[in-house]
């Protein structure tokens, strides 16, 4: 039987999985993560005590793109498992009260998808027009051009998002003929076909064409896919890289960036101002609107759906998509996803949360990102310290978390993958996508059977000792302290977001950027203060402009010392918060 759902989507905090390298379960020794594995972990999630999975994709694919290029949206990858395998993994984790979303790709398919198999064939098959087309620039009477060495010219300068490997290329010596003032050269997202003697669109990767929202078809196509997720049971969608499928049907050139400065790590593709090849205004809403709409249908009038865009964009341009339909979708919060702790603009990071909280749109929900399979792990990324701090004050925020795998232990990226094995075509984000750790002493620390070297990606050696085995039951350890905040949590139940700033005892400018707070409103009304010392120093604050009167320290992130907790805190009075802490206090009544 189905359980009723403890949380809506709206309070969810939602645990991201990487199918590939999550876990392979015990009969099998492929070296790949499976979906069977996943299920048996579900208890370990719901003791780890999350509302939801994000399952990253597991459909047929070549995994190109670690299996954001899909060959077949309604079927699962036979690497991973079956579509029965995936019926058991919804039932088993609504048994146990967790959501499950999985990730729909609207922009793009792999080159391997019998759609595109098809248009590639002939400008006048039935599948013709489902991918972007195009027969490249030309001149005024229609004749095509060429470059210096005798390619055909794209229809304009839109490029691929996967451009930074040129960068790397180019630091390696493989552009010799580049002198030091010059750009490193974008990839076109324009692909020559021989086939049909035509260009292509691929947004991303050569082997992922973007499909063509311009044809009913098409989307009639991709609304059936969701629902037939829909109709096995999924709660939800998180859309990948959403903001590409709105283009300008004309193909303007993108505007290039003048204040664009070559150096190291930007990629190329940054060299555009985007609005043409994506999030093009003239489109975009409506499209989103045609995804959302699917879950509006009368046939699923009594669930709890909902859907996660992901779009890198400005925050205005969020706000907008936010207000489209709050009670069903929202965009990730990708405010503190680039951000380093070292990076002393804590105020800038405190600012977007207030501002990405202060600007939702009424009935909109907030949401908070530290990492996912895109970008460098948070432990990486801020220290381990730095990283429970920044859990804490996250897993407080009202709306919706996300935990990317493996960032409840702690886990951090390796950096030594050798390059057979490297799996990654934009070229950096292997190192977060290695095996999560699950016991010490079993082969491939609990993650697969499989000889070493089958593994989908190597173990990291550096973080051994991580594995939930050894975690589990520690007071002091990252996954007690994730097992901890996420009760908490639930017992809080934030429900409203309140900016205010702490005061320093005794008052000093030279510390207004170490230590931040924010207030939460519980569904008992009673609220909540969470303080967090950004800074290596310890520093005391007082929290009168947030309440006065009595609290108590719910929870803190400090490894060392775990015995505040329960201690009594007068709110004017303020606490002491130790070099990188987070401490929650809540009121006392
Ligand atoms: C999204 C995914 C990323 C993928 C890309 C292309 O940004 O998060 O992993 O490579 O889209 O599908």
């Amino acid at each position: 039987m189905m359980s009723e759902s403890r949380t809506t989507w709206r309070d969810s905090t939602v645990y991201q999985i990487y199918p590939a390298t999550f876990n392979e379960h015990d009969e099998r020794r492929t070296g790949i993560g499976s979906i069977r594995g996943i299920t048996e972990k579900l208890d370990y999630l719901q003791e780890l005590g999350v509302d939801a999975i994000w399952v990253s994709p597991f459909f047929v694919s070549p995994f190109q793109d670690g299996g954001y290029d899909i060959a077949d949206y309604t079927d699962v990858d036979p690497d991973l498992g079956s579509l029965a395998d995936i019926e058991e993994l919804i039932r088993e984790a609504h048994e146990r009260s967790i959501k499950i979303m999985i990730d729909f790709i609207p922009n793009h398919t792999s080159d391997q998808h019998r759609w595109f198999q098809e248009s590639r064939q002939s400008k006048d098959n039935p599948k013709s027009d489902w991918y972007i087309w195009h027969d490249g620039a030309a001149d005024a009477d229609g004749k095509p051009l060429y470059d210096e060495t005798g390619n055909r010219l794209p229809p304009n300068n839109w490029a691929s998002v996967f451009s930074l490997p040129e960068q790397e290329k180019r630091q390696n010596g493989m552009m010799p003929w580049l002198g030091d003032e010059d750009l490193t050269p974008r990839i076109s997202s324009w692909r020559w076909d021989e086939t049909r003697q035509q260009f292509y669109l691929a947004s991303f990767a050569r082997f992922q064409p973007d499909l063509n929202w311009e044809n009913p078809e098409v989307v009639n196509a991709l609304q059936e896919t969701m629902r037939f997720w829909l109709d096995r049971g999924v709660d939800g969608f998180r859309i990948d890289a959403v903001n590409y499928i709105a283009k300008n049907p004309q193909f303007d050139d993108e505007e290039t960036d003048t204040s664009y400065a070559e150096h190291t790590g930007l990629n190329p593709y940054d060299q555009l101002i985007r609005h043409q090849s994506c999030g093009y205004p003239g489109n975009f809403h409506e499209r989103l609107s045609m995804l959302i709409s699917v879950l509006k249908e009368p046939r699923y009038k009594h669930r709890d759906l909902r859907i996660i865009f992901e779009a890198y964009m400005e925050e205005d341009q969020l706000d907008e998509i936010n207000s489209l339909d709050p009670d069903y979708a929202s965009t990730f919060n990708f405010g503190a996803i680039d951000a380093d702790w070292s990076d002393s603009n804590l105020t800038a990071r405190i600012l977007q949360l207030r501002s990405h909280y202060g600007n939702l749109p009424r009935g909109a929900v907030g949401n908070q990102v530290l990492g996912n399979h895109d970008k460098p792990r948070v432990a990486t990324r801020y220290g381990l310290e730095q990283a429970r701090a920044a859990a804490v004050y996250s897993l407080m925020l009202p709306g919706n978390t996300f935990i990317y795998n493996g960032e409840e232990l702690g886990l951090t990226d390796h950096h030594e993958i050798p390059e057979g094995v490297r799996k990654d075509p934009n070229g950096f984000r292997d190192p977060n996508r290695t095996p999560i750790l699950w016991h010490h002493a079993q082969p491939n620390v609990g993650f697969s059977n499989a000889h070493p070297e089958a593994l989908y990606l190597p173990i990291n050696p550096n973080d051994r000792g991580k594995e939930v085995s050894k975690q589990l039951h520690d007071p002091r350890s990252h996954l007690e302290l994730y097992r901890s905040a996420l009760a908490l949590r639930r017992l809080l139940q934030p429900k409203v977001f309140v900016s205010r700033d702490v005061e320093y005892s005794p008052a000093s400018s030279r510390w207004h950027e170490q230590v931040a707070a924010y207030g939460i409103i519980g569904a008992d009304h009673r609220e909540s203060v969470v303080v967090t010392n950004f800074s290596d120093t310890e520093h005391r604050v007082t929290l009168a402009n947030f309440h006065h009167g009595l609290g108590k320290v719910a929870l803190s992130s400090h490894a060392q010392n775990p015995y505040r907790h329960g201690s009594q805190v007068l709110f004017d009075e303020g606490v002491s918060v130790l070099p990188y802490e987070s401490v929650v206090i809540t009121e006392l009544r």
